[in-house]
């Protein structure tokens, strides 16, 4: 059983009522449900949101020396946070970076990330489901 902690940055608690046209209408709490069913008899999936920076590194701290894999969404902090990514090479846990948009294909601050380059992976675009193809390549790819 692997141990894999969910952790969304700001904004991401208003999933499901935020600019639905762009991250769709379903707020985490059902996904997290659907990818703990899902993926129950290989994987531990436990969750974290929160709007503020230095929350988020104490969760990578306190989670990324014991946890198997870390999925990071960080929304915004994801194009400006140079603290989070030292946070991620400081731990051990790998690292996905995804993001339900294809931050491509939106503005150009998007393009830029300070966590690419100190994670395992990045996905995107792919909506909700980035973040089940975050777990499925923590797990080794079935
Ligand atoms: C996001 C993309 C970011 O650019 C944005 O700031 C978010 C969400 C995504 O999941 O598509 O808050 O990370």
């Amino acid at each position: 059983m692997k141990k894999i902690l969910i952790l969304n940055g700001p904004n991401l608690n208003l999933l499901g009522k935020r600019e639905p046209e762009i991250y769709g209408n379903i707020g985490f709490e059902a996904c997290l449900r659907q990818l703990q069913e899902e993926f129950r008899q290989r994987a531990d999936i436990s969750y974290f949101q929160s709007n503020h920076e230095g929350a988020l590194i104490d969760k990578l701290h306190e989670t990324g020396f014991e946890y198997d894999g870390i999925v990071l969404n960080a929304g915004a902090y994801t194009h400006t946070s140079v603290a989070l990514a030292d946070a991620i090479k400081a731990i051990t846990a790998p690292v996905i970076e995804v993001h339900i948009s294809n931050v491509h294909a939106r503005e150009d601050f998007r393009r830029h990330s300070y966590l690419s380059p100190v994670c395992k992976g990045v996905i995107c675009g792919f909506g909700l489901d980035s973040y089940k193809l975050a777990i499925i390549a923590l797990l080794g790819g079935e």
